[in-house]
């Protein structure tokens, strides 16, 4: 979007969208925020003048003092600046947005994000904003655990808090049944080191979360792909595939699933549960969406339907929190997770405690900040499927059931022409290819949508501009 250097106050209205929407937060933040959004994702550009503050306030129905706090919380943040005469100045953007900070390799979004560019690939949120306010000075650590600091299974607590949310997913699980591990690939790394040997093949469902695939050839196995139907498995496919391979151990997402975000029911759910029973199957069941579907609704996971299938229930606080807390944990019958934590040990000796304290203090406030988290991205996943129907008829959109991404069909096989244009214009996305290794899976892009709004809505618009030069 071209913006002249001196921005008028209804242009930057525009900028701004629904800044002061939500509930808890001084308006002054959410100012600041919002202007934050509109300069990190170039539609505010470096160098551009700000209008009056008092002008601003007048415009936008606030008072002075609400646009003179988030003015200086900008300027202490060294995003503004101000001169003698020549009014407030847009510097640049946080010192978050480094070009170092940018480079962003393999499950956030398989490639560089360049410069400037607004990433819609990486399928994980944008920021540390869902977190709630958690204190962590000297005397919480000090209270938290073992005075060393060395948790290898996790501090108590945590692990407890974990055991009591599985529980009243319908999971009953004790303490002593979870390992703290540094988010859930961490988690996915050490079931695989336990379970496989080089050359092993394992069943994975089809598309999937691509940070599955780093993991198997890493350790040298072999994924045999389970396609998807609709928002489920094919138990039968499953079965033929299990006896033709001579499979033991499977990788299912029976939550919403990255990336297309459909969910199993109940039916489906109980029938993957039979099946598991019958073919002894071990399962690494991927949780770490579950609690990010639209409508609060959480099945009960395979864990908890199977009789006798061994499960390894893997979840994380990436997705309803942050992804830099690197807080996950494992849920394993205890015989295998008295291994899991003495592998675990000589890995990496436990995981942080602040951000144990952290991650305690998130599942303290859980229902608020689930709700928050699946009502803000409802909102997102409808904004973005309406305004890419009605741009971009041509493109195969569903409305997802929950998580932070859309899997969306395109017109012929033109994933990998795209990602490229769109990168040109200013914005990444994930090709099919890097969740899928079906010969169809450049029909397909994953669009995470988890993104402040007036960064999404830039990200869209020049996507539709990308996907018009590549037409
Ligand atoms: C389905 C799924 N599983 C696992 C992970 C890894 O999560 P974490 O950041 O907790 O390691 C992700 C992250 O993108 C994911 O989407």
């Amino acid at each position: 979007m071209p913006v002249s250097q001196r921005i008028g106050t209804n242009a930057l209205i525009n900028m701004l969208g629904d800044w002061s929407l939500g509930r808890g937060v001084p308006l002054h933040t959410k100012l600041a925020e919002a202007m934050l959004d509109a300069i990190e994702s170039g539609v505010l550009p470096a160098a551009a003048t700000l209008p009056a503050e008092r002008a601003l306030a007048r415009s936008l129905s606030v008072s002075r003092s609400t646009v003179t706090a988030a003015m200086n919380d900008l300027k202490s943040r060294g995003v503004l600046e101000s001169r003698q005469g020549s009014g407030t100045r847009v510097v640049g953007s946080s010192p978050a947005q480094d070009p170092g900070a940018t480079v962003l390799p393999g499950i956030l979004g398989r490639g560089s994000v360049p410069v400037g560019a607004i990433d819609l690939a990486a399928s994980v949120p944008a920021d540390a904003r869902a977190l709630p306010q958690v204190e962590v000075d000297l005397a919480a650590l000090l209270r938290a655990g073992p005075r060393h600091g060395y948790t290898p299974a996790g501090l108590p607590a945590l692990r407890l808090a974990v055991a009591e949310r599985l529980a009243l997913g319908g999971l009953p699980t004790e303490l002593e049944n979870v390992l703290i591990t540094n988010g859930a690939q961490h988690g996915l790394a050490l079931a695989l080191n336990m379970l496989t040997n080089r050359g092993d093949s394992v069943l994975v469902d089809e598309p999937t979360y691509p940070g599955i695939f780093d993991l198997l050839s890493a350790r040298g196995l072999k994924p045999i792909p389970l396609p998807r139907t609709g928002g489920g498995i094919d138990t039968a496919e499953l079965r033929r595939l299990v006896n033709e391979y001579d499979l033991s151990l499977a990788y299912l997402q029976t939550s919403v699933h990255n990336p297309t975000g459909f969910s199993m029911d109940d039916w489906q759910l109980r029938s993957l549960a039979k099946v598991c029973d019958e073919l002894n199957l071990t399962v690494l069941e991927d949780l770490v969406l579950a609690d990010l579907r639209y409508d609060g609704s959480r099945p009960t996971p395979l864990a908890g339907r199977v009789n006798h299938a061994s499960i390894l229930a893997i979840g994380s606080l990436s997705k309803l929190g942050w992804g830099g807390l690197r807080i996950g944990w494992l849920r394993a019958p205890h015989s295998l997770l008295e291994r899991l934590i003495r592998a675990r040990l000589s890995d990496d000796l436990g995981s942080s405690i602040p951000s144990q304290v952290i991650a305690a203090g998130v599942l303290a406030s859980f229902d608020q900040v689930a709700k928050v988290r699946q009502e803000t991205l409802l909102c997102r996943a409808t904004t973005t499927s309406e305004y890419l129907a009605r741009e971009l008829p041509e493109w195969g959109l569903t409305i997802p059931l929950g998580g932070l991404s859309m899997w969306i069909e395109l017109p012929g096989p033109y994933a990998e022409p795209l990602a490229q244009v769109a990168a040109r214009h200013g914005v990444t996305i994930a090709t099919g290819a890097s969740a899928s290794v079906a010969s169809e899976a450049d029909h397909f892009i994953r669009l995470c949508f988890d993104r402040p709004e007036t960064q999404l809505m830039e990200g869209l618009d020049r996507l539709v501009q990308a996907w018009r030069a590549v037409c």
